[in-house]
C-alpha cells in the first residue's frame, strides 16, 4: 500500500507528498490527513500476523500500535520508530457502572494503561516517528496536559526536544509532573488552550519545530489502533456503540477513520454508532450538532470545567468529527460536572478509576439510555482516555465533599469515600469495624 497526504476537504482534494511538514492544505485551507492507495492485504491473513505479533518480545511487534502497521504504512523504514510499548491496553466490565447506567453490560477500553497513562501514547508514538523520519530537532505541542505528558516522554526517548505549552493554573498536576519528570522545557502560559494553539501553530512554523497536536496527521494515524485493537480484543464483532469524551475532537476523527478504512477494507461490514461525550461548560460541538440544520460552528470563547482535559471551546478537528458521526449515525451528549464526578465515583468504585474528562463516557451513556437512545441490551464500549492517577486533587476533594464545580456550586459526594480519622486507639478501631463503618 502506498501513502501519499490527501486534503480532507473532498471538493478540494489536493495531495501533498507524505514528507512535508504542513498540517493544513494551503489550497483550502482544511486539515490533511494521510491516505493510501490500494489495500493492505487479506484481513484474514492480516489478523492472523497481528495476533502471532503478541507473543513476540520485539517493541515493535509487541506495541500495541505497530503490531497494526500495516493500516498505517506511512513510515519507509522501521528505523526511524520511536515505541514506548504502547497501546495493549485491556477491556474491562463495570458490573456496578451496567447497573448504574441501566445496561446489562458495559466495558470500558482503558487507554490510561498506556506508558504515560492516557490515549495520548497511541497518537504520540506514531507522530514522534515521523519527526525521527524528517529528520526534526525540537517537537512542541499545547496541551490540557496529557498531550504534553506523552509528547515529552517520547520525545525525550528519541533524544528530540520537547517544547510544551499549556494554560496556567489549568492542568491537573500529575500531568504537569510529567512533563517536568520526563524533561520538557514548559511554558505556562496565561492563556486557555484555543488561545495557546493559535500561538504556536505560528511560532512552530517561524521556528521551525515540530508541532504534534491532534492537528498532526501522523498522530491520528497513530491513534486509529485504539479502535483497531479494540476491533481484535472482540474478535472482530462490532459493538453497537463506541462512547467518548471529546475536547478537540481529534479521538474521534482518528477512531471514525480507523472504522471507515477497516470497512473500506474488508475487516468489518458495518460500522458501530458513535457517541461524544462533552463537558456541559464546554460543548460547542454537542451545540453544533444538535442545533437546527445548517446552523454555524459557533466556538466556546469561555469553556469551563473541572474536566480540564476537555475544556476547549474552538475544537480543531469539529469538521472530521462530524462526518464521523453522520457516517456512524452518531450522537452527541453533555455531561454536568455532578453527572462527570458521579460517574467517576461509580468506575471507581468497579476497581477501575479514571480520570474526569473520561467518565464523562458514563454519565452520557446513562442518559442515552435514560432516553431509550441506547438500549438496555446494546453492547456499548467506552474509551476511558486516562488514568485515575493523573488528577489526585479532584477525587480528594470529591470524597471529602470539598469540589466545586467553576461557578463555585459545591459538588454533592454522591459516591462519596470519606477518609476516616482516628486515634491510635485499638478498641476505638475494633468498635468501629464491627459496626461496619
Ligand atoms: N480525554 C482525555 C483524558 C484527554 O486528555 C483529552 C484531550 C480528551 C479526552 C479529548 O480528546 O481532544 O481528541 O477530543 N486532551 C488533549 C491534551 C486536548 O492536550 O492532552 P480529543
Amino acid at each position: 500500500m502506498h501513502a501519499d497526504l490527501l486534503c480532507c476537504n473532498e471538493a478540494c482534494a489536493a495531495h501533498y507528498p507524505i514528507t512535508e511538514v504542513i498540517y493544513n492544505c494551503p489550497a483550502c485551507g482544511g486539515l490533511l490527513e494521510a491516505h493510501y492507495q490500494g489495500d493492505p492485504g487479506n484481513p484474514w491473513d492480516l489478523t492472523g500476523i497481528w495476533r502471532q505479533r503478541r507473543m513476540s518480545n520485539e517493541p515493535i511487534e509487541s506495541s500495541g500500535v505497530w503490531r497494526y502497521r500495516e493500516l498505517f504504512p506511512f513510515l519507509d523504514s522501521p528505523a526511524h520508530i520511536v515505541t514506548l510499548r504502547e497501546g495493549n491496553t485491556p477491556l474491562l466490565k463495570g458490573a456496578r457502572a451496567a447497573e448504574y447506567a441501566d445496561l446489562e453490560s458495559v466495558t470500558f477500553k482503558h487507554q490510561g494503561f498506556n506508558p504515560t497513562g492516557s490515549f495520548k501514547d497511541n497518537g504520540m508514538t506514531a507522530g514522534a516517528s515521523q519527526a525521527m523520519r524528517l529528520g526534526m530537532k525540537r517537537v512542541a505541542c499545547v496541551s490540557t496536559g496529557n498531550t504534553s505528558a506523552s509528547m515529552a516522554a517520547y520525545a525525550s526517548a528519541a533524544g528530540l526536544d520537547p517544547y510544551i505549552f499549556i494554560p496556567n493554573g489549568n492542568i491537573a498536576y500529575g500531568k504537569l509532573a510529567q512533563a517536568l519528570e520526563y524533561g520538557a522545557k514548559t511554558f505556562q502560559v496565561d492563556a486557555n488552550f484555543d488561545q495557546i494553539l493559535a500561538l504556536v501553530r505560528v511560532l512552530s512554523e517561524k521556528l521551525g519545530i515540530y508541532l504534534l497536536n491532534s492537528v498532526n496527521p501522523f498522530r491520528i494515524e497513530g491513534q486509529k489502533s485504539i479502535m483497531i485493537e479494540m476491533l481484535d480484543q472482540l474478535d472482530w464483532v462490532v459493538p453497537d456503540w463506541v462512547v467518548l469524551p471529546g475536547g478537540n475532537l481529534g479521538n474521534v476523527s482518528a477512531l471514525g477513520k480507523a472504522l471507515r478504512e477497516l470497512k473500506q477494507w474488508g475487516f468489518i461490514d458495518h460500522l458501530p454508532r458513535i457517541a461524544v461525550v462533552q463537558a456541559a461548560g464546554s460543548s460547542p460541538f454537542y451545540c453544533y450538532m444538535n442545533a437546527p440544520e445548517g446552523a454555524a460552528f459557533v466556538p466556546d470563547t469561555h469553556p469551563e470545567t473541572l474536566a480540564t482535559a476537555i475544556k476547549i471551546g474552538d475544537p480543531v478537528s469539529w469538521p472530521k468529527a462530524e462526518r464521523v458521526i453522520r457516517e456512524t449515525n452518531g450522537v452527541v451528549e453533555f455531561a454536568t460536572e455532578q453527572e462527570i464526578a458521579d460517574a467517576k465515583a461509580i468506575i471507581g468504585a468497579c476497581g477501575i478509576g479514571c480520570e474526569p474528562a473520561s467518565a464523562a463516557t458514563l454519565a452520557g451513556i446513562k442518559k442515552l439510555r435514560a432516553r431509550n437512545v441506547i438500549t438496555k441490551s446494546d453492547r456499548v464500549v467506552a474509551v476511558l482516555t486516562g488514568n485515575v492517577l493523573k488528577d489526585p486533587d479532584y477525587i480528594y476533594r470529591y470524597h471529602t465533599g470539598q469540589l466545586k464545580a467553576p461557578d463555585d456550586i459545591p459538588i454533592a459526594p454522591n459516591f462519596g469515600n470519606r477518609p476516616v480519622v482516628v486515634a491510635n486507639d485499638f478498641d476505638q478501631i475494633a468498635a468501629m469495624l464491627e459496626h461496619g463503618r
